[in-house]
């Protein structure tokens, strides 16, 4: 057991044991050694200073216990400290009985004292305390450690003495914010609190002392509970006459407390009350508890603070929270006349970047809204300096691919690659090789700065007053057809149209890369610099499936004979799922499962990828597929399996599948096809 024991103990403990076990101390006094140790204990050797405490700890006198207690007064580590707390376990009760009887000091001995009180047992503290109590009660100036001593040691019978002290105005004001702090540590370390009810703390929130009053808030704030006196909060945060101290306090425990009185009581204060600075702590305080609720009250603030200090206060206890600068970038981004002082727009921007913080989306929106042209456009100059140099250096385009095709973003549903994908933005193909990369981060992060040629929106208002906002798709003598922002095209008749404007925003949101940390960003812009440049990320090159269809296949199906539906169902049915290659022309895996997520993968017989080849006239096409253990069938009939094949085809479209085996999703598929071209949409 005692090699187990070496592997857990500190060494100097370890080298003990072994000594104990060899020579075990005789137990019962063996005083005549004392005046030996009272010199070990002394000794500037730590491991002799710990010898001498394990050895006085065999010996049950006052005077051993003294001599222990001493050892504070020399340097201690870990292990000294460990050692004379088992020493003082052991030899407690004669060590309360000589406090008892007088024959232990704790005057000048309070750091001892203290020590010996942690050490024992809680209801050997709670005796020794309520001992010491009773024969020196608690003094007008609270002299001595003993207000601390009960906050560190005191069970709830001791924290009820202090507490009611405190009530009965037994205290000076000195002595009793020492007493409310030492409640609120008992209840913050230990979980300790006075017996009984507590809900008198409200009382002592009238106080004419700020001191005692900011004790009170701050007990509260822990203690959580003010029963009928929880109005009195409010009250105090929004007094004209209140202390800022103190109205600080109000707010930071009314946030503690939190529930639905707390935040009734905040959104109140944030929008009524008439100095600015309560409205600010408020919608911090609120927003911490219900970052949605605040969200009103913060955008009028960003309105209204004139005060550039007071508006650094402001975002410096906003921001913090989690998601508030991201919800009040949205919040501003979602209102194009969202107009925001000159003060706070600059306080909030330096804030936001302020320590290690970097909350872009909101510096951005902040410079934007606040309507110093000069100062927005300079800082947008920066920011987006500053991303395009680290894509540069730290940006990767392979993992970026996959940035630009996660569903959240939806880049996909919007833009085409070598044709595949959406048709409300602009072709990607080439932007890599086409624009500088500073263009392509402006575009992203501010799609409002520059908005492309031909992609102006339009905003078409009905004679029923219906609005339609998109790009121009067509337009004729009869009607217009505005292609929006989900890629749907909507014909509105010319006879029907009361008003045409054009748009001032791009149909671009502004705020999409919010889901994405600094990295994710990087990877992204780097990701679309290579497209259209040679390698990986060339699309130009056409011969290889890019439009995929995915189909799960489950017993099920098979029960209900649905074996033929991959051949005749169009691609608009449920049971396909859209899905695009990689630039480079495979679908990977991770894509494959994306698209596929929504399925239970119990009872999956076959997983079907799906595409169409369009030929202008009949051919004999050589395919090749990539991924193993795949299958390639067209029109209803197996062709062939991984690697090279061919057959003849009709002109006209066919329908291929590669199937897979649900249990062994190779890493990629790729399709080639030596002639026509596949279908993108
Ligand atoms: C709701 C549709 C939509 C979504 C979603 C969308 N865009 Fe756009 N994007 C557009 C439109 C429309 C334009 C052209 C107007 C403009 O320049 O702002 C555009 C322009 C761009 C441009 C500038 C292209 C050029 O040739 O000037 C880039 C780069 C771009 N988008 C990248 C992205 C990326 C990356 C994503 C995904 C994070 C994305 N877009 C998501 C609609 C969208």
């Amino acid at each position: 057991m005692l090699p187990r024991l070496l592997n857990r103990l500190p060494v100097y403990a370890a080298v003990l044991l072994a000594m104990a076990a060899v020579k075990p101390p005789v137990q019962g006094a063996d005083e005549s050694r004392l005046p030996i140790l009272e010199k070990l204990i002394q000794d500037p050797s730590p491991k002799v200073r710990l010898e001498a405490l394990r050895t006085l700890s065999k010996i049950p006198t006052a005077r051993s216990a003294e001599l222990a207690l001493g050892s504070l007064n020399l340097p201690m580590d870990s292990t000294l400290d460990y050692a004379l707390w088992l020493t003082i376990n052991d030899l407690s009760e004669v060590w309360i009985d000589a406090l008892k009887s007088g024959a232990w000091k704790a005057e000048g001995r309070e750091k001892q004292l203290e020590f010996a009180l942690r050490s024992i047992k809680p209801e050997q503290a709670s005796r020794v305390l309520s001992q010491a109590l009773a024969s020196n009660p608690l003094t007008q100036d609270g002299r001595g450690p003993w207000i601390e001593l009960i906050g560190t040691a005191g069970t709830e019978r001791e924290l009820r003495v202090l507490f009611e002290q405190i009530l009965q105005k037994g205290f000076d004001d000195a002595a009793a914010a020492r007493a409310l702090k030492a409640l609120a540590d008992a209840q913050r370390l230990r979980k300790a609190k006075p017996s009984g009810s507590t809900i008198d703390l409200g009382r002592l929130l009238e106080g004419t002392s700020d001191s005692i009053t900011i004790g009170a808030l701050q007990l509260a704030a822990v203690w959580k509970d003010l029963g009928p006196h929880f109005p009195k909060l409010g009250q105090i945060a929004s007094a004209p006459g209140t202390s800022p101290a103190v109205r600080s306090a109000a707010f930071q425990t009314l946030r503690a407390i939190g529930g639905a009185g707390a935040m009734e009581t905040l959104s109140k204060l944030a929008t009524e009350s008439a100095s600015s600075l309560a409205r600010s702590q408020a919608t911090a305080a609120l927003a911490a508890l219900d970052l949605n609720r605040a969200i009103d009250p913060a955008i009028a603030l960003t309105k209204s603070l004139i005060d550039e200090s007071e508006a650094v206060n402001f975002w410096r206890s906003l921001l913090p929270i989690k998601g508030a600068g991201k919800a009040i970038a949205s919040a501003l981004n979602g209102d194009p006349k969202a107009k925001v002082s000159a003060a706070a727009g600059r306080a909030g921007m330096r804030v936001a970047r302020e320590g290690g913080r970097s909350d872009l989306e909101l510096v951005t929106a902040l410079a934007l809204a606040s309507g110093q042209a000069s100062d927005s456009q300079r800082f947008n100059a920066e920011l987006v300096n500053d991303l395009t140099t680290k894509a540069n250096q730290k940006g990767d385009p392979s993992r970026g691919e996959f940035v630009y095709r996660r569903q959240d973003l939806a880049c996909v549903t919007c833009h085409a690659i070598g044709g595949a994908g959406g048709k409300v933005g602009p072709d990607m193909t080439s932007i890599g090789a086409s624009a500088p990369l500073d263009y392509l981060v402006e575009s992203v992060v501010l799609p409002n700065v520059k908005i492309k040629e031909g992609f102006h929106s339009i905003v078409l208002t009905s004679r029923s007053g219906d609005e339609y906002t998109g790009t121009l798709a067509r337009e004729d003598t009869q009607e217009v057809v505005l292609r929006n922002a989900a890629g749907l095209e909507q014909a509105v008749a010319k006879s029907d149209v009361a008003s045409r404007v054009n748009g001032t925003l791009s149909l671009m949101p502004a705020g999409l890369l919010e889901p994405l940390n600094e990295q994710e960003q990087l990877d992204l812009f780097a990701f679309m610099s290579r497209l259209g440049k040679p390698g990986d990320f060339d699309a130009s090159r056409g011969g290889v499936a890019r439009r995929w269809h995915l189909n799960v296949f489950t017993h099920t199906d098979k029960q209900h004979g649905k074996d033929n539906d991959i051949w005749v169902k169009p691609w608009s049915d449920k049971m396909w799922m859209p899905i695009y290659s990689l630039v480079s022309g495979s679908l990977t895996q991770s894509l494959i499962q994306e698209a596929a997520r929504r399925n239970v993968w119990v009872g999956t017989m076959a997983i079907s990828a799906a595409t169409e080849l369009q030929l202008a006239t009949p051919a004999t096409v050589q395919f090749k597929l990539a991924g193993p253990g795949t299958e390639l069938l067209i029109d209803g009939k197996v062709i062939g399996a991984t690697g090279a094949s061919s057959t003849a085809l009709t002109a006209g479209n066919h329908r291929i599948v590669v199937r897979l085996d649900p249990r062994q999703i190779p890493a990629f598929i790729r399709l080639e096809a030596s002639e026509g071209s596949f279908v993108l949409n």
